[in-house]
């Protein structure tokens, strides 16, 4: 099937008994035994619920695996993957990823004796060498918040070089512009809350596999730790992906108008946005995605020219996240890389002046409207 029949039908059929067309929200949290060892196949919802059980195969389709499975947030999807490996593993990850998974794995998971290293990875052949030995290596491309591109299928080679994992976290791209697990991935996660959903009003995650070993592994650690996502909101996120194939190009229409908008204008210094031919790794990201997505970071020079653009936006909403349909604007050193220390941030470039913008579907020209204008309070 095409990708739109997937994000529309993959995963749901009309409910057996009354011929809903759609999949209803199965808020129980028990189900009835007709005797000892004998059910219909659901004994409790941590473990069996069939609207999280439809956006799995939903989400399996449209990335392209085997299976997936859904947990109550990005995170939490982050933290079961991450089960995977255990004391003295060593985990490498590319560096500027979102902050909260570096303060998951920096103050958390190496509690646990899991090393973690975080390195460039947007130089695969150095990459290689800098690296050394891992058990599991964690990316994101583009990167969270300054959108470097690292080649997927590189290092897919590279990791399995070791017999080791490559995870991509494909949360900015969706897999309509990106699909990882087609690349040499062996795990893709979502923040389900951003893209996939769509339209800011749930919070989850998702990790989608392409072999069963790791799928058994996190139907495991679903009913073992109990991270799951609720009925509801895994049914908030079937309905966002139903229009994913419609959303995705028109937020990325308007990024291609608002990234060169910033680029021409005398108040903005560096743009960071794949779609520029002169991004560093432009060419590694055509090759590996079909578009350049939404996401756009830009520097205003100083934490205060930040501050006062993100206070003068009215069209655009200055908050955390991303992906939803209304344009929302942030500010990474204070808000979603706040997790990381000044020294970090200033080694990986994350300026006091970055702005991120994360373009919704609005008309474009209101959108370079207000952008104008709050570039104007500055
Ligand atoms: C790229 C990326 N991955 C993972 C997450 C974590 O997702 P959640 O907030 O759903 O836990 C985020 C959150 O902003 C993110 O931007």
């Amino acid at each position: 099937m095409g990708f739109a029949t997937d994000c529309i039908h993959a995963g749901q059929e009309p409910d057996p008994i009354t011929g809903a067309v759609t999949v209803p929200i199965y808020q129980t949290s028990t189900y009835a035994q007709e005797g000892l060892g004998r059910h219909k196949g659901y004994e409790y919802a941590r473990t069996h619920n069939l609207t999280r059980r439809s956006l799995e195969r939903n989400l399996a389709a449209l990335e392209g695996g085997t299976d997936a499975y859904c947990f109550a947030s990005g995170l939490a999807a982050t933290q079961a993957v991450l089960t995977f490996v255990g004391a003295g593993r060593r985990v490498v990850v590319s560096d500027n990823v979102y902050g909260g998974t570096h303060r998951l794995f920096t103050k958390i998971l190496a509690d646990y004796g899991v090393e973690f290293a975080f390195l460039d990875a947007s130089d695969p052949e150095g990459f290689a060498g800098r690296a050394g030995r891992f058990d599991l290596l964690w990316i994101e491309t583009p990167t969270n918040p300054l959108m470097k591109i690292c080649d997927i299928a590189a290092l897919a080679e590279v990791a399995h070089g070791q017999e080791a994992l490559l995870v991509v976290d494909n949360t900015f791209m969706s897999p309509f512009f990106q699909r990882p697990l087609a690349l040499g991935a062996d795990v893709v996660v979502h923040s389900t809350t951003k893209f996939l959903n769509g339209h800011s009003d749930s919070v989850g995650g998702v990790a989608v596999v392409r072999d069963d070993r790791h799928g058994e592994r996190l139907r495991f650690v679903q009913n073992a730790a109990g991270g799951i996502l609720s009925p509801f909101d895994s049914w908030l996120v079937l309905r966002g992906t139903k229009t994913l194939h419609l959303r995705m190009p028109r937020h990325e229409e308007n990024a291609r108008v608002v990234a060169p908008f910033l680029s021409r204008h005398p108040k903005v210094g560096t743009v960071h946005w794949p779609g520029f031919p002169e991004h560093p790794n432009h060419e590694v990201h055509t090759r590996q995605a079909t578009g350049f997505g939404a996401m756009i970071s830009f520097d205003l020079g100083s934490v205060d020219a930040a501050g006062r653009f993100l206070e003068a936006v009215r069209l655009c909403t200055l908050g955390e996240s991303l992906g939803g349909v209304e344009t929302l604007v942030s500010h990474p050193a204070t808000m979603t890389h706040a997790g990381y220390t000044q020294p970090e941030r200033d080694a990986l470039g994350i300026s006091d002046g970055l702005v991120r913008i994360s373009v919704g579907c609005e008309d474009a020209d209101d959108l370079v409207s207000d952008l104008d204008q709050a570039l104007a309070a500055i």
